[in-house]
Formats: C-alpha cells, structure tokens, sequence
C-alpha cells in the first residue's frame, strides 16, 4: 500500500557545480511533492561515510567518499505518497547510461560515479538518512495549500 512517506533526496557535488539544483527541486515541486527541509552543506567525509556505511566495503567506496566530498552538496527532505520509490523512479538506475531519458540521470548524467543526485531506497533508509542530515527542528511542518488539488 502506497503511504505517505519522507525522503531523503541530495544535489550531489557535480549536480550543483553543473546548475542543476533548481531544476532538480522543480521537478520534487511540480510532481507534488512537500519540501520539508533544505540545506547547503559540506558535511566532511566522516558523515559522508556514515551516509554510504553499506558501500564500505565496495571497491568504488573512496572515490565516491572523495567525489561526495568535493564540494557543496543541497541536503532535502521530500514526503508525500510513496514517495521513497517515486523519488528512486524521477532519479532513474544508478547507473545513467542506464537511466531513461526522462529521469534526473537519465537527462544530465552519462558516468556512474558523476550520477548527480542521490535517493533514499527504502523507508528505514529514508528514516536513517533523514536524522543523519538534519535535526529533528530543521524539519519544517507547514501545509501545502495546493493539497486538495494534487490528492
Ligand atoms: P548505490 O546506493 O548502489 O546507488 P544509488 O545511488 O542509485 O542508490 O551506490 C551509491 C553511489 O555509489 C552511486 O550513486 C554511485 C556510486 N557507485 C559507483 O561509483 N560505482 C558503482 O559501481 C556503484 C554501484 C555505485
Ligand atoms: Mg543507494
């Protein structure tokens, strides 16, 4: 059952180098989701490796440390209907040549590891993330006037 879910979205290092931050947050906008909290930050690479803990044994884990950590990254939270596993489907597959065009990967990524924005992949990760990246005030409660017309 589809349920209103939180989630915790990033504008990855090169997403916001490259101007993509607004239209990535328009896309979160225009679908209908609420925007709960947003932050520029750079969180040091001890954060970003607790953010990706079970990568770490990955082969690919520092370099993604390094290029996580290599500049400021826009730190959100969505929530709204299923919203977990609709926000996985706007970010496309991990990997962009895979990604369909349509998708945030799909239309400005081509590498991998330059994949430009990032996405919770499950509600206990969501939840996990969430409190990671913000604290419990920085989470605002305001109601979306436009609610009646989007559900
Ligand atoms: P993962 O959580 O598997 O993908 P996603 O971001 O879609 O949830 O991996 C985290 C990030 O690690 C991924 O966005 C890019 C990087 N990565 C690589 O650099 N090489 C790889 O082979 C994989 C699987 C991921
Ligand atoms: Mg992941």
């Amino acid at each position: 059952m589809p349920a209103i879910e939180r989630t915790f979205i990033a504008v990855k290092p090169d997403g916001v180098q490259r101007g993509l931050v607004g239209n990535i947050i328009a896309r979160f906008e225009a679908r209908g989701f609420r925007l709960v909290a947003l932050k520029l930050v750079r969180p040091g690479k001890e954060h970003l490796e607790q953010h990706y803990a079970e990568l770490k044994d990955k082969p690919f884990f520092p370099g993604l440390i390094e290029y996580m950590n290599s500049g400021p990254i826009v730190a959100m939270v969505w929530e709204g209907l299923d919203v977990v596993k609709t926000g996985r489907a706007m970010l496309g597959a991990t990997n962009p040549l895979a990604s369909a065009p349509g998708t945030i990967r799909g239309d400005y990524a081509i590498a991998v590891g330059r994949n430009v924005a990032h996405g919770s992949d499950s509600v206990e990760n969501a939840e996990r993330e969430i409190a990671l990246w913000f604290k419990p005030e920085e989470l605002v409660d305001w109601e979306q006037s436009q609610k009646a017309w989007i559900y």
